[in-house]
């Protein structure tokens, strides 16, 4: 099989609780027609569970992972060091710090371990599946279609005028 042909999107979160916000991800990337796959998996609660995901992660056909996480969210960034697949991360909106601690634990990876941080909560699940579906259109002509035609239509969307 042609790995690069049939690569799909992983979506990961660290707890059940964070699949209000990261099921958004999933709106989009059905919308565009993007293959993809959620899991739970805490890098504290089930490490080995996410050591055994991030090694076969290559293996399994997942041209990018998105990792949602609140609190100390070391998810996204535990993943990438084990995986040279790129990772998104979405930091969850935390009750007590309203998702700060979340956005700054992934947004604040030492040097030479990437992880690209979207915004807090909603509006960043929907970007990472956003960008995870640009990243797998490099190699996959038809969702470059779509979200060329997502894109156009987003445009139409916007009224020339406030009423
Ligand atoms: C993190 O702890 C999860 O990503 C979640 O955002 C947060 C709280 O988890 P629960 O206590 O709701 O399971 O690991």
């Amino acid at each position: 099989m042609n790995r690069k042909k049939n690569l799909k999107v992983s979506i990961v979160m660290g707890s059940q609780s964070d699949f209000k916000t990261m099921k958004l991800s999933i709106k989009i990337l059905k919308k565009l027609k993007v293959p993809f796959e959620t899991k739970i998996i805490s890098a504290h609660r089930t490490p080995k569970r996410m050591y055994k995901f991030a090694l076969e992660a290559e293996k399994n056909n997942i041209g990018v992972i998105i990792a949602g996480a609140g609190g100390s969210a070391h998810l996204p960034g535990m993943i990438a060091a084990i995986t040279q697949i790129p990772v998104l991360g979405v930091p969850i909106e935390s009750k007590k710090l309203k998702g700060l601690d979340s956005l700054l634990s992934i947004v604040q990876m030492p040097k030479g371990i990437p992880v690209g941080t979207l915004a807090i909560g909603e509006d960043g699940a929907i970007n990472a599946a956003i960008l995870a579906s640009s990243i797998i259109a490099n190699s996959n002509p038809l969702i470059k279609a779509k979200l060329e035609s997502w894109r156009i239509s987003q445009a139409k969307s916007v009224k020339k005028k406030p009423k």
